[in-house]
């Protein structure tokens, strides 16, 4: 394998928005905060932060995110789109999409893979990948999105620890073999690209359409999170609506919508 740097991820990207500017380093705390950083002082649409390793990776609900070097892809993406800020949880969905389409091209048909509300991808039920979106708002309106995506790639089952071994797996733990990092994340880049160009010109329910065929939640029993302000939640997931909304089918209840959040299935 080539040294995973700025040179070997550029030659062959075949992008003309994401990746247009990329900021590379052997390590950050988080390549989410480094972007955000950038962004407040006006990095343009497209930016890309991507580390071999990180110090202090966030998931999601303040997580951390387990970020070691030489093995893995932590990247963020840039992007400004003219929206209210109501809709920026849709472009979580629309990463996960393009992430799914990603991985798919790198693992085996026959290995049991999808996403699980909103933008977990999950292998045999083990997470190899994840989506962390952080936006600033101008009033109503996005000012920019952060889309922050950490893949697991050449981990073997011994890097992991012990603790996250139940919940964590990677490309390398599916397939038995190595995958090149780089042309994962240009795959990667294409990808968002893609899905994101689709989203602005088309709305969503290209997206709602392509997560729903992803999804490995839709059709099974479910249950949400409480949170303050929400009722946690049990029924049937029957995909997700044109407006990003999760539906679930209550029973007694009726059909409730949920628009973040976790569930249990
Ligand atoms: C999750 O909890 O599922 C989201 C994980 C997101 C991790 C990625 S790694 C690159 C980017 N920088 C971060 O600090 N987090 C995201």
């Amino acid at each position: 394998m080539p040294s995973y740097n700025k040179d070997s991820i550029s030659t062959g990207l075949n992008t003309r928005l994401i990746g247009n500017k990329i900021h590379f380093f052997e390590t950050l705390p988080s390549t989410n905060e480094k972007l955000y950083k950038l962004a407040l002082s006006g990095a343009k649409e497209g930016s890309v932060v991507i580390a071999d390793s990180q110090s202090a990776g966030k998931g999601r609900l303040g997580r951390r995110w387990f970020s070691p070097e030489g093995k893995n892809i932590y990247t963020s993406a840039l992007v400004r789109p003219d929206m209210p800020a109501s809709e920026a949880p849709r472009l979580t969905l629309v990463c996960a999409v393009a992430l799914h389409e990603t991985i798919a091209g790198f693992i085996s048909n026959n290995i049991e893979f999808g996403i699980k509300w909103p933008n977990d991808l999950l292998t045999r039920s083990r997470k190899c990948a994840g989506i962390l979106t952080e936006m600033k708002n101008k009033r109503q309106a996005v000012d920019f999105v952060v889309v922050g995506i950490g893949i697991n790639v050449n981990l073997k089952q011994s890097d992991i620890p012990a603790d996250l071994r139940h919940i964590a797996t990677s490309l390398q733990i599916e397939t038995g073999k190595e995958s090149s990092r780089e042309a994962i994340i240009q795959k990667l880049y294409f990808n968002i690209e893609k899905w994101y160009k689709e989203y602005l010109q088309n709305g969503f329910a290209p997206i709602a359409k392509a997560w729903n065929n992803y999804s490995i939640i839709n059709g099974k029993q479910i249950k949400t999170s409480a949170s303050s302000s929400v009722d946690a939640q049990k029924g049937i997931a029957m995909g997700v609506n044109n407006d990003g909304e999760l539906l679930i089918d209550t029973g007694s209840a009726g059909i409730k919508t949920i628009t973040c959040g976790e569930i249990d299935f």
